[in-house]
């Protein structure tokens, strides 16, 4: 050991000891960083739960109030986030989540049916309130202002989530009936998981965590291989063969609207299908900057709220979403290690921005109807898209260079269509070069055109 090396560990040994002496109480930069970092993953760790159960509840309503809930615990996270990077010591970004709190969070996720998981979510959105509060009571109100300011932001959520999971146990109580030593045995589990967590303290204790036998024999989610859906509400849209693999929306069986310009109402409703598709991105993708995650939370919330928007505006013009048939979509365990980057690529180089020049014509369609409210719909809804594609171009070269593949937004973009195309089978290979370049002409061969001559 050199003399330099054997100096500093001397200084550090001094430095440790005047840690044990110092006044802990309060909180240095350092220590209110330290905090905040937990909280952050933690709320990482709520975000992936939400959202990986999606999929898991049958109802639509359920599927929205996760989706909201997911995004919420996400914008919590990107405000800790910010304040983080204002305080010294360093996140491990890259690493993501400590290891023992992803294991504790996912044991917790990994729950028998939604009521038993609507149960460990509630307590650990309860017990991570408890930790902001201890921590807002023990921040100097003047030093760390600009923290205090964050958790009284994220204070508002956090109570609107809470809410929201105790309103909804009670409403399903009915669930929990019968099976009373089953969930008490659960909520044991949980809780011990989280004591195990807390007393440990930091994370380098929290890997010595020996983890009790979890009492689930098969989850029901999250993420699980084929969603749940409401089929009584929302029937299945199962194509005639020969319909199969087509363009997309182009089969009157679909909707009542399909010679109505309204039928963009219906498209917007059947987004809930790809807000799905994009948790099941959001669960699996591993290893991304925390940047990434933040818009693609952004994104598939944006694709709930233009379902929701999509259901609600064919309600107030008198149909039922029985009327309308809808998209699933199953999930294979052993995917390819591109199939993330796929999906991603096809939605937002595709989808996305082929979607526009419908949405831009309904907009112009509505106002000359006089229907303002459909108008402005689809307003907001081109403002998202244009956003969702920046992202696209953004994070869509970073998920393939994750998968080994180094690729640059245009020739993605390009590639994205030229898949369509061969999907599609309409075009002969050598059109397809040619085609991928024209937009416009690539577009009216995937998806089909509205008929906006009728209200
Ligand atoms: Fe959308
Ligand atoms: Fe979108």
């Amino acid at each position: 050991m050199n003399e330099h090396r054997e100096q500093s560990i001397l200084d550090r040994e001094v430095e440790d000891e005047q840690v044990k002496q110092r006044d802990t109480s309060i909180l240095r930069p350092l220590d209110t960083a330290a905090r905040l970092g937990r909280l952050m993953w933690q709320e990482f760790e709520l975000s992936r739960m939400a959202a990986g159960w999606v999929p898991g509840v049958r109802q639509y309503e359920h599927k929205l109030q996760l989706g909201r809930f997911a995004y919420l615990h996400s914008r919590n996270m990107k405000m800790l986030y910010e304040r983080i990077g204002e305080l010294p010591g360093s996140l491990s970004e890259k690493e993501g989540t400590p290891a023992p709190i992803r294991e504790a969070y996912e044991r917790i996720s990994q729950a028998a049916d939604a009521y038993a998981f609507y149960i460990g979510y509630l307590f650990l959105a309860e017990r991570q309130a408890e930790q902001y509060d201890k921590l807002l009571q023990q921040l100097d109100s003047v030093l760390d202002a600009p923290t205090v300011d964050q958790l009284r932001y994220i204070s508002v959520h956090r109570d609107a989530v809470i809410h929201g999971l105790r309103e909804q146990l009670e409403l399903s109580s009915e669930l929990g009936a019968g099976r009373e030593n089953e969930l008490k045995q659960w909520g044991e589990y949980v809780a011990l998981l989280w004591v195990l967590l807390d007393q440990a303290g930091d994370t380098k204790q929290m890997e010595s965590i020996v983890w009790p036998a979890h009492p689930t024999a098969a989850p029901a989610g999250p993420i699980p291989e084929q969603p749940l859906h409401d089929e009584e509400n929302f029937p299945m849209y199962r194509p005639a063969p020969e319909k199969a693999g087509g363009r997309a929306y182009d089969d009157e069986e679909m909707s009542p609207l399909f010679y109505s310009v309204k039928q963009m109402h219906y498209i917007n409703a059947t987004e809930i299908s790809a807000a799905q598709s994009l948790c099941y991105m959001y669960y699996g993708v591993q290893k991304m900057p925390l940047a990434f995650y933040f818009d693609l939370m952004r994104h598939t919330w944006d694709e709930f709220r233009h379902s929701e928007m999509g259901v609600r505006r064919l309600k107030e013009l008198g149909y039922e979403t029985k009327q309308f048939k809808f998209f699933g979509g199953g999930y294979s365990q052993d995917m390819a290690k591109e199939f993330y980057a796929d999906m991603y690529a096809g939605l937002t180089m595709v989808a996305e921005p082929c979607s526009f020049i419908k949405k831009r014509k309904s907009a112009e369609a509505f106002w000359e109807y006089g229907d303002a409210r459909s108008a402005v719909q689809c307003e907001f809804d081109m403002v998202d898209e244009r956003m969702h594609v920046d992202f696209g171009k953004k994070w869509g070269p970073e998920l393939y260079r994750q998968a080994g593949d180094l690729i640059t937004a245009a020739a993605m973009s390009e590639r994205a269509r030229e898949r369509r195309l061969g999907q599609l089978g309409v075009v002969p290979q050598e059109e397809i070069k040619r085609l991928v370049k024209s937009f416009p002409a690539f577009c009216g061969l995937s998806t089909v055109e509205l008929n906006y001559s009728k209200y």
